[in-house]
């Protein structure tokens, strides 16, 4: 089986932490790096958590880069009330025992995408891949596949226009749909279809595994925010959502279409703007609009259920 060469560009975050336990959990991904961006909390925890979700998994040959602290523009956001202040639920940890790379985020980025087929799944701010364009302006083309979790079409979620990812930085997000990469990019209108409910925490609980248990203390408090925003119990998987559609490309429906990203306005900065008219219809850049909610529930639990 060729199994397909993968870098997660990530923020952790509870939904970035599922995404990659479920990518890490399937053999046929090669996950190869994390490389860390300031989003759902700082630069300094996400990469600390990345470090944390290795060990959790019980690999070693995971490398985690450090990326960019702040965005191209502006300061960092923060998403600690949805994440915790440590952006993955205040549980306790031990200190990992993964350590940090000598490289940055980009400088692996660039190698690895030197080194063979590669597809990139970005679930935080675009900041080190706008930053790698710029330092490599040939890095789309080196880049075989982008899967990036941002925005949104109905509602945003930060504000009613923007999805969080593509407003904490909008600049590197236009420079990003500008590349010439095939993009798939999912939005908040797909990924409010990839949910966990109550009984999918009693399921992981049951599981008796450390993986199991970490996912449901984690995913209790996600789950009560949640609640309080949208007036109900779905457990949104934003970033599992993108781990999901690499597995598995047709378990996701998708349209082609161009991607516009404000940058200005009163109201608007970081909202997405999907053309999905005819014309468009066979661009490389795809946006996620369905995928069967129970199917991506079943493959979440047998795939985190494959951890010892
Ligand atoms: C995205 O924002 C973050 O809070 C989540 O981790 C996800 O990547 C959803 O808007
Ligand atoms: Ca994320």
């Amino acid at each position: 089986m060729a199994r397909t060469r993968v870098v997660i560009d990530t923020d952790p975050g509870v939904d970035d932490a599922v995404a990659i336990l479920l990518a890490l959990a399937r053999d046929e991904l090669d996950v190869l790096a994390l490389t860390t961006v300031a989003g759902n909390v700082a630069i300094d925890k996400t990469t600390l958590n990345a470090r944390r979700l290795v060990d959790l998994s019980g690999r070693r040959d995971v490398l985690v880069a450090r990326g960019a602290a702040r965005p191209l523009a502006g300061v960092a956001g923060d998403a600690s009330e949805v994440h915790g202040a440590d952006g993955l639920g205040d549980q306790v940890w031990d200190e990992p025992r993964t350590p940090e790379t000598d490289e940055t985020a980009v400088e692996l980025l660039g190698r690895l995408a030197d080194e063979g087929p590669l597809t990139v799944i970005a679930i935080g701010p675009l900041t080190n891949l706008a930053t790698a364009l710029a330092r490599d302006p040939l890095f789309d083309t080196r880049v075989e596949r982008l899967v990036v979790m941002g925005g949104a079409s109905f509602q945003g979620n930060v504000t009613p226009a923007a999805e969080f990812n593509i407003w904490s930085d909008p600049e590197a997000a236009v420079r990003v749909f500008a590349g010439r990469w095939p993009i798939t990019v999912l939005p908040l209108d797909l990924t409010h279809q990839a949910v966990l409910r109550d009984d999918d925490l009693a399921f992981l609980r049951g599981l008796g595994t450390r993986v199991g248990e970490r996912c449901a203390q984690m995913l209790e408090p996600y789950a009560a925010y949640h609640e309080r925003w949208y007036a109900n119990r779905d457990i949104i998987m934003h970033d599992a959502a993108a781990v999901y559609a690499v597995l598995d490309p047709s378990a996701i429906t998708t349209q082609g279409v161009t991607v516009a990203v404000e940058t200005g306005g009163e109201h608007s900065r970081g909202a997405t703007w999907f053309d999905r008219r005819r014309a468009h219809e066979n661009s490389t850049t795809r946006v996620g609009v369905s995928l069967d909610p129970e199917r991506f529930r079943a493959v979440l639990r047998e795939s985190l259920a494959r951890y010892a």
